[in-house]
């Protein structure tokens, strides 16, 4: 039995099973026969994350312990492993974790003897994210085969570029990296591309936020969106089947010029709502896998 931790952990064929559980969750919810309990343990802030989750839980019917890291026992100097020990202890069934380290997984490896789903780690994973991302991109075409995905923005900085590049690659899409000076991440090995080359090129643009708390790294704003975001201007020059992606939270006016959030293009808020159902497919997943439910 295996936490929920990396993209990289699930085959190919797994990762279709999901995005089907989750299509099909759209319009049928599994209930559980017995009461399960799930931990969100976010130690770094989150809105779409947590509460996609909590819809999700709510929507299977389980009961929601939340946890707040501001009024808990961490300021009392208790460790992570020391917290998940406890809720285990205390009855939870699954727990959901956001951490800033990008390898808290390690201080969990053992000893901990319910299912851990990884709700971004650090600068290193977002499985979660990555799997709302490929519902999103399937949803519009069909299949992974040869769609052509730029990541552009804050790679080096961004736990979401590193679990969509590799998982897009290996179902068959063809990524490329669009970054400003300072954003490149040289451990992904895939093509770079300018933002002017990517627009024209791609099949999906996948904006990403500049990750200001984690780094010092300043572009002025103008400069940022005119240099290396997406403007009115580059929109204009996309293909006509192509969409603009981004896991959010947005800096309007830096990465992507306001008025495109919304645009016709824009499936932001779609992949939020895939959100929803990717976090139902992936907690019936953990919760059969572990023996929990049926
Ligand atoms: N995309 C994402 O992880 O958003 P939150 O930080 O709001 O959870």
């Amino acid at each position: 039995m295996e936490h929920f931790i990396s993209i990289n952990q699930l085959s190919s064929d797994k990762i279709m099973q999901l995005l089907d559980s989750a299509s099909s969750f759209q319009k049928n919810s599994p209930t559980f026969s017995k009461q399960i309990f799930a931990a969100n343990l976010f130690f770094e802030p989150s809105t779409r994350t947590k509460m996609s989750f909590i819809v999700a839980q709510k929507k299977l019917g389980l009961e929601i312990l939340d946890f707040q890291a501001d009024f808990s026992s961490l300021l009392k100097g208790e460790s992570l492993y020391d917290t998940v020990k406890t809720f285990e202890s205390i009855g939870a069934d699954v727990a959901v974790i956001r951490h800033e380290a990008d390898d808290w997984i390690t201080e969990l490896s053992t000893g901990i003897n319910i299912p851990i789903i990884n709700a971004g780690a650090g600068k290193a994973e977002h499985p979660t994210q990555c799997m709302l991302d490929l519902l999103t991109l399937y949803q519009e075409f069909g299949s992974f085969e040869n769609v052509k995905v730029v990541i552009v923005g804050d790679i080096i900085h961004s736990r979401v570029a590193k679990s969509n590049a590799l998982a897009l690659q290996r179902l068959g899409a063809k990524v490329y990296l669009s970054a400003a000076p300072g954003y490149e991440d040289n451990s992904l090995d895939f093509p770079y591309v300018t933002i002017d080359e990517a627009v024209k090129l791609c099949d999906a643009l996948m904006l990403l936020r500049i990750q200001h708390e984690r780094h010092d790294t300043q572009y002025k704003t103008m400069d940022y969106l005119e240099n290396y975001g997406l403007t009115k201007q580059r929109e204009n020059a996309m293909r006509n089947h192509a969409i603009i992606l981004h896991p959010a939270p947005i800096n309007r006016g830096v990465e992507i010029e306001d008025e495109l959030v919304e645009c016709s293009r824009s499936r932001i808020f779609k992949q939020m709502s895939n959100g929803v159902y990717v976090r139902m497919a992936i907690l019936n997943h953990v919760l059969k896998e572990w023996g929990i439910s049926k």
